[in-house]
């Protein structure tokens, strides 16, 4: 299927199916020069096919993970096209997960102040998330998406074929992206997480999830209002995540931190859903930890913490809340 989404100065064409890789050729306006970024993480011919279908490409392949979402890669990406001659009328197309199309798409957005960006996301977690909405970002002296930018891409290619050869870790994360899309506006994805086979069903899932991010980004592309929803479940996972040394993917802090926000009549099913995913729903830290690291975040998050809660599957609210009204409520659920 293909879907549009619209952005404040145009629109842009999202095509989420099986084998669509061997398609870039047709959604994208390849022939020209292209620099296709990916990393050493993500299977090489899936680069190597959306190369053989450019007219000039330029593959780079950088090392995999968020040390690499950085101001360093940002200006070796950016000298390299100048040394190469790229001009305003070539391109960038990011194959790989969040950290990939991030760099690359801030990447693209500055080359001589804006070039075609295309986005093939390779991560079940980009492809339920982040490759939609038109953020992109490096992260700067330990603060995640500190420097970066509204940049709507041109297109964006999605084949979940591309997730057979993503580990069930890394799968599971992204799910817990679509569980927490399913809870605040999807309750049909959440009994379709929840009844059926995620790795089998990603196609409709993916579609399911973009419909609802779709829905909302256009109706807030930068984050003034209804778009805080998105952030269910993170304002804790933030929390959890700056403690690094426990070792958590984002999607796992995500998965903890919806436990506390979501109803009495949520919660069981919630957790069940999470563990069948192979999620996280208890975190062996002592004492009161969290709410330790929940303090140390708040530097970052201000003093207005904005929830949302979810006390029905498929509806949520924005809560103003007091941080030690948000203190009790985290110390209240044992995780
Ligand atoms: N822009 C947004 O709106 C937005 C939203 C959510 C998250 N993000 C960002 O996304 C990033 C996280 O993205 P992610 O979870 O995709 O992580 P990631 O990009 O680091 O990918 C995870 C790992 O999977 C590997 N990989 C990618 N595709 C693969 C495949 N098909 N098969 C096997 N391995 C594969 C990668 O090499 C990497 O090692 C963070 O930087 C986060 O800030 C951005």
């Amino acid at each position: 299927m293909t879907m549009t989404v619209k952005t404040l100065t145009g629109s842009y064409p999202v095509l989420i199916q099986r084998r669509a890789l061997a398609r870039a050729g047709e959604l994208f306006r390849l022939d020209r020069r292209v620099l296709v970024v990916t990393d050493d993480g993500v299977p090489a011919s899936y680069a190597r096919a959306v190369a053989s279908a450019c007219r000039d490409a330029l593959v780079v392949t950088l090392p995999r993970g968020e040390g690499t979402k950085n101001l360093d890669s940002f200006r070796a990406l950016l000298s390299t096209m100048a040394e190469k001659g790229f001009t305003r009328t070539d391109c960038v197309t990011a194959v790989g997960g969040g950290v990939v199309g991030d760099l690359a798409g801030f990447v693209a957005s500055a080359y001589m102040r804006g070039v075609d960006f295309y986005n093939v996301p390779t991560t079940l977690l980009a492809q339920v998330d982040s490759s939609i909405g038109g953020k992109v970002a490096v992260d700067l002296m330990g603060y995640k998406n500190l420097v970066g930018a509204f940049y709507p891409p041109r297109a964006v290619l999605i084949d979940p074929d591309t997730l057979d050869t993503l580990s069930d870790r890394q799968f599971a994360c992204g799910l817990a992206e679509a569980i927490k899309t399913a809870l605040i506006r999807d309750a049909a994805l959440f009994d379709r997480i929840e009844k059926g086979d995620p790795r089998r069903d990603a196609e409709e899932i993916i579609a399911a999830s973009l419909a609802v991010k779709k829905a909302v980004v256009e109706a807030d592309e930068k984050e003034g209002g209804v778009r805080k929803i998105l952030n269910f479940g993170h304002t804790i996972a933030h929390a959890i995540e700056s403690e690094t040394d426990f070792g958590l993917l984002h999607g796992e802090c995500v998965a903890l931190g919806m436990i506390p926000f979501c109803g009495e009549s949520v919660r069981p099913r919630l957790i069940g859903v999470l563990k069948k995913a192979g999620l996280p729903t208890t975190l062996s830290w002592e004492g009161d930890a969290l709410v330790e690291a929940m303090r140390r975040d708040k530097k970052k998050q201000g003093d207005a913490i904005t929830v949302v809660r979810v006390d029905t599957i498929g509806d949520c609210r924005l809560v103003e809340m007091p941080f030690d009204q948000l203190e009790r409520i985290v110390r209240g659920v044992k995780l």
